[in-house]
C-alpha cells in the first residue's frame, strides 16, 4: 500500500485488514462540510431530476477511492456475518457446488469462495471494478468468471447459492424496484438453491442527520412526484468512508417485517441468520432467502 499523506490515517476494516481513510475532521472543516451538505440536500438539482437515481448509482462507485478501497479488501475474505450464514447453510446440509455473487466489486467474496474450492461466477455493474477483479484473479491464479452486468445478466447457468452483496438493495429506490431486483436475482437460483443478503436497518442507523436528510428528500420529491418511503435518505458515502462531501441516495429497511413483506411480494421467504443491532456493526441483518 502506498505511503500515507498528512491527511490520511490507517483504519482497521476488520481484525488484521487495514486501509487508508481521511483523518478526522476538525471543528471548522466539519462545519463547512455539513453546511455544504445541507445546501446540496436543499438545492442541488441532482436530487429532483428524474435521472438522479441512475446517475447516483453510477457516481457512487465510479470513484477512484471506491475502487482503491475494494481492491485493498479483495483478499480479506468473508465478514463474520457472511461466515455465520455460510456455516449455517453447511450445517443444514445445503448443497453448495456453484455460487454467483451479484455486486462482487473487486472480488472479495468470489476470491474467498474460489479459495474454498467452489465454482464461482461474479457480476458487477461497474466496469472498472470488473476489470480490477479480473486482474487480481489473474495475479493470484484464482479461477472466477467475472462478468460486467447487473442482476439481469444471463450467465447461462443456475446456482446453488446466489450471494447478493451487502448494500445493493440500499441503492434501489422504491419497493416495486427492489421486488423486481429480488425476482431477477432469484432467476439465477437452481432448484433447492438459496440466496443470501445483508440488509441495512433504519433503527441502527437513524440519527438526527438521518431524519433531517430524509425529510428534505421527502420535500424535494413532493414536487417531482417521486414516491418517498420512510427509509429513503441521503448520506455522504461517495468516495469511501465519508471522504467526500457529496451526498448520495441510500435506503434503509424499516424492520425485519418490512423485509419479509417485500420478499413475500417477490414470491420469496426469508430468515434472519445473523443480527447485530448495535452501532458497532452496521451490517445489521444477514438473511437466507428461499423460494416459497
Ligand atoms: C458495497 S460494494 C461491495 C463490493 C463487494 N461485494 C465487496 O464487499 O467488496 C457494491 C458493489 O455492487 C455493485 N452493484 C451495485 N448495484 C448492482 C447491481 N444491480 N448489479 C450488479 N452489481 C451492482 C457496485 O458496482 C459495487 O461494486
Amino acid at each position: 500500500m502506498s505511503k500515507l499523506s498528512e491527511n490520511e490515517r490507517m483504519a482497521e476494516y476488520r481484525p488484521g485488514v487495514f486501509f487508508k481513510i481521511p483523518k478526522k475532521f476538525g471543528k471548522l472543516e466539519l462545519l463547512i462540510r455539513r453546511s455544504t451538505q445541507i445546501f446540496q440536500a436543499l438545492f442541488s438539482a441532482r436530487f429532483s431530476a428524474n435521472s438522479f437515481l441512475e446517475e447516483d448509482a453510477e457516481l457512487r462507485y465510479n470513484h477512484q477511492e471506491e475502487l482503491e478501497y475494494y481492491k485493498a479488501v479483495a483478499h480479506s475474505g468473508l465478514t463474520t456475518e457472511e461466515l455465520a450464514v455460510l456455516n449455517h447453510l453447511k450445517s443444514r446440509g445445503q448443497s453448495l457446488r456453484n455460487i454467483l455473487i451479484v455486486g462482487a466489486g473487486a472480488g472479495r467474496e468470489p476470491f474467498y469462495y474460489a479459495k474454498e474450492g467452489y465454482q464461482v461466477d461474479a457480476l458487477d455493474i461497474n466496469l472498472e471494478m470488473v476489470e480490477a477483479a479480473k486482474n487480481i484473479s489473474k495475479e493470484s491464479g484464482l479461477d472466477v468468471n467475472f462478468y460486467h452486468g447487473d442482476q439481469s445478466f444471463e450467465t447461462g447457468r443456475k446456482y446453488d447459492l446466489v450471494h447478493i452483496s451487502f448494500a445493493i438493495t440500499s441503492h434501489i429506490q422504491g419497493r416495486k424496484n427492489r421486488v423486481k431486483f429480488f425476482k431477477e436475482c432469484f432467476k439465477h437460483v437452481a432448484k433447492d438453491g438459496v440466496m443470501i443478503h445483508g440488509f441495512y436497518d433504519r433503527r441502527v442507523n437513524e440519527s438526527l442527520r438521518f431524519r433531517i436528510s430524509s425529510w428534505i428528500l421527502r420535500m424535494r420529491w413532493f414536487f417531482t412526484k417521486r414516491e418517498w418511503e420512510p427509509g429513503d435518505t441521503l448520506i455522504s458515502s461517495v468516495g469511501h468512508h465519508n471522504s467526500s462531501d457529496m451526498l448520495s441516495y441510500f435506503y434503509f429497511y424499516e424492520s425485519a417485517d418490512s423485509i419479509k413483506s417485500e420478499l413475500r411480494e417477490a414470491g420469496l421467504k426469508g430468515e434472519i441468520i445473523h443480527r447485530e443491532l448495535d452501532s458497532n456493526s452496521r451490517l445489521d441483518e444477514f438473511w437466507i432467502i428461499e423460494g416459497n
